[in-house]
């Protein structure tokens, strides 16, 4: 959405898409699950009254949207891709098959998983962390607004401290809101590392490869 109140900005898709690009010439298997709430928020929707699991087939809807408009750009950068929905629509994309997906990554094409999980009352965080530990990602990354974990909003609190690493138990004690706690629960369950970073700073993705950048870890283990 970049700086714009809704839909999608050419200029963030491109940037996303270039940095993408970086790492894809770095031979790192890549899967993306794409969210859509530049476009429909499901649970905003349920909260004004409509019918939760309605809700969140349009956000799945949404979801697809986005996975098409990403395809587009980074296949204009010769970077092969496949689409795969979790709700079939056979006519747009392929359907979620977990062993294509994987041979997918394994001929180098980026895998973009739409439609999250294919069931409502699931976030985009969710389906992210179980595609990851279903292809057996050995990071997961989480694209936000801010540059990591805080102990409370730092876009209401100018205090707010950030963690440079934390683990999965102090968020789910604390209910920090990085992502859902089904999603760091699986995480947990898996041991899938997560790294919390800001999708606004300029190469914060590329960085993070080259060992820079601003990001929190999320893991078992805290050795502080
Ligand atoms: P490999 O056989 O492993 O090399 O994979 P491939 O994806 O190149 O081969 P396939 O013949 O399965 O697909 C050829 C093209 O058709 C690719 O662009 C796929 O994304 C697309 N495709 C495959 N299955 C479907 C489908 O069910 N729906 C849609 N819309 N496209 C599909």
């Amino acid at each position: 959405m970049g700086d714009l109140d809704y839909g999608q900005d050419h200029a963030t898709i491109q940037k996303i898409s270039s940095e993408i690009e970086s790492i894809y010439k770095r031979n790192i298997q890549i899967s993306i699950v794409v969210g859509g709430g530049n476009i429909f928020r499901g649970i905003s929707a349920a909260s004004i009254g409509m019918e939760r699991a309605s809700a969140d087939h349009m956000g799945m809807l949404a979801t697809v949207i986005n996975s098409i408009a990403l395809q587009n750009a980074l296949e204009k950068r010769s970077i092969p891709t496949r689409i795969l929905s979790a709700i079939p629509m056979t006519a747009i994309c392929e359907p979620y098959i977990r062993r294509k997906a994987i041979r997918h990554m394994e001929k180098s094409r980026v895998v973009i998983f739409a439609a999250g999980t294919g069931n409502p009352f699931f976030t985009t965080d969710t389906a992210a962390s179980l595609r990851a530990i279903e292809m057996g990602c050995d990071l997961l990354l989480k694209a936000t607004q801010v540059d990591g974990v805080y102990d409370s909003d730092p876009k209401h609190n100018p205090n707010a401290k950030k963690f440079q690493k934390i683990s999965y138990s102090e968020i789910l004690a604390k209910n920090l809101k990085v992502m859902d706690a089904s999603a760091i629960s699986l995480a947990r369950e898996n041991n899938l590392p997560i790294m919390v970073f800001s999708i606004r700073e300029p190469d914060e993705m590329v960085n993070i490869f080259n060992n820079k950048g601003s990001y929190t870890l999320i893991n078992e283990v805290v050795d502080e």
